[in-house]
């Protein structure tokens, strides 16, 4: 059972729930295009008992889509990156707090996508602390881009997560939600394997608990990339996953439906 050591923090979730991130990316034309995705998921996914479900729209929607989740625990909005800072000259920048206010409770950061526009683990760091300091979760994402033979694909993801995580409280550590995507399922027509994603979180898990001890075994752990209506179920049950980070299939409100419903009704 997940313990939660620290209280505190408004936005938390429940760890023992399930989570399904819909990234939506640069996508959705509209304003009554986004609302209506997210009416269409809740009214279809209004028995979902085990599963807490976050939106990640383009930040220029959070204001119309503020109310469609008010006052509500399963339903959450989230950001799909933030600024470092706090406040000032930062042209085209918004900070944590400034989406918070839009009640934007979760922050996607170190997307592989952001991470090729060149953000570094050094500056992922420090949005990681901007968005705890305003009691909000990040969901920091790490992948490889390439896998070998040799394995060092391990020494890249504990170095990801070292550069970025090292130094947290043990309070701090358990609001965190890791979002494992290997960079080459990102965008492909095939998942990574069951068996492999279940290695991976094991190996993310020891990673974690080799700097934070137990608090390190709480956090919550994603999988993202190529994930589909017939890939989910298998993906969690097999993968031992906490949850999923969607992309492309979370901007098709059925097939959004259909993964929250089938990871929700898993014993
Ligand atoms: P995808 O994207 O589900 O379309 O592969 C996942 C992601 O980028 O988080």
């Amino acid at each position: 059972m997940w313990i939660t050591p620290f209280v505190g923090y408004n936005c938390r979730m429940k760890l023992q729930k399930k989570i399904i991130v819909g990234n939506w990316k640069m996508n959705v034309a509209t304003v009554k295009e986004a609302q209506a995705i997210v009416r269409t998921v809740k009214k279809k996914t209004l028995a979902i008992r085990k599963t807490d479900v976050v939106f990640c729209p383009p930040a220029v929607y959070f204001a119309d889509l503020k109310k469609s989740v008010q006052g509500s625990k399963k339903y959450r909005l989230g950001a799909q990156n933030v600024s470092s800072e706090e406040k000032g000259s930062f042209t085209g920048e918004i900070s944590a707090t400034l989406v918070k206010q839009f009640g934007v409770s979760h922050v996607i950061l170190g997307h592989s996508e952001r991470r090729k526009m060149g953000e570094t683990d050094e500056m992922i760091g420090k949005k990681v602390r901007e968005v705890l300091r305003m009691k909000m979760t990040p969901i920091f994402c790490i992948g490889e881009t390439v896998r070998n033979d040799d394995g060092d694909y391990l020494q890249f993801i504990k170095g990801q997560i070292t550069k970025v995580l090292r130094g947290l409280s043990n309070a701090e550590i358990s609001e965190v939600i890791i979002a494992y995507e290997p960079v080459w399922a990102i965008g492909a027509t095939q998942a990574m394997g069951t068996h492999d994603i279940h290695e991976m979180t094991l190996y993310i898990k020891k990673c974690l608990r080799e700097i934070f001890k137990e608090y390190g075994g709480q956090v919550a752990i994603l999988y993202g990339g190529a994930v589909n209506t017939e890939n989910a179920l298998e993906i969690v049950t097999d993968g031992f996953v906490d949850g999923l980070l969607i992309g492309r299939d979370s901007l098709e409100p059925q097939n959004f439906v259909d993964i929250i419903k089938m990871v929700d009704a898993i014993k």
